[in-house]
């Protein structure tokens, strides 16, 4: 009677650890899976990528341009840059399950901050620097491998 009493109560101990486990276990292929397509995006096989990927790998190119229009003081923002950012609405994701209401809000956020920097005039810098963190707080949640990369916009 007393072990069946103890065995009872580890139950809900190695449910939790086991529920840890699992958690922990997802959180790595998630990271692991875009880590490898940002490998794979400079290497050998750029076909067979996502509407999606392809999307953000242009955002970041013409991101990196923006930064220099905006480092030399020669330009800023464009309309086209934030007709691309709303193709994130519409473009098909890798991995399905990430077109949630999370995401959704996210980009919307992102496209906000990108009309500020457009109406921007004293500060482009600091915008645009807003702008990147905007990237990063999907990324934090979505896909983590190329977090790295993006802030490497970031104007000092
Ligand atoms: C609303 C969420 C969200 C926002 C905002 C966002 N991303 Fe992404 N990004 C993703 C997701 C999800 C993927 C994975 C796409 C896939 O595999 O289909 C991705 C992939 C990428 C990749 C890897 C593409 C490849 O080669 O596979 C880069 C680089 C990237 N994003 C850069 C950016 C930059 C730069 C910005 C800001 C201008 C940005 N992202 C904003 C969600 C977001």
């Amino acid at each position: 009677m007393k072990d069946m009493n103890i065995k009872i109560k580890l139950i809900p101990i190695f449910f939790g650890i086991f529920s840890l486990l699992i958690i922990a276990c997802n959180n790595q292929t998630e990271e692991e899976q875009c880590e490898k397509k940002e490998v794979e995006a400079s290497a050998i096989n750029p076909n067979g990528d996502s509407e999606l990927a392809l999307l953000m790998r242009k955002m970041y190119n013409d991101a990196d341009s923006i930064k220099k229009l905006i480092t030399n003081n020669e330009g800023n923002i464009t309309k086209e840059y934030i007709i691309e950012l709303e193709r994130i609405h519409t473009a098909i994701p890798t991995d399905p399950d990430v077109k949630t209401p999370e995401f959704e809000a996210y980009t919307k956020l992102m496209i906000e901050e990108a009309n500020a920097l457009f109406s921007n005039e004293t500060n482009r810098a600091e915008g645009f620097n807003n702008l990147v963190n905007r990237c990063v707080e999907c990324h934090q949640s979505f896909c983590p491998g190329p977090i790295k990369k993006i802030r490497k916009l970031t104007i000092n």
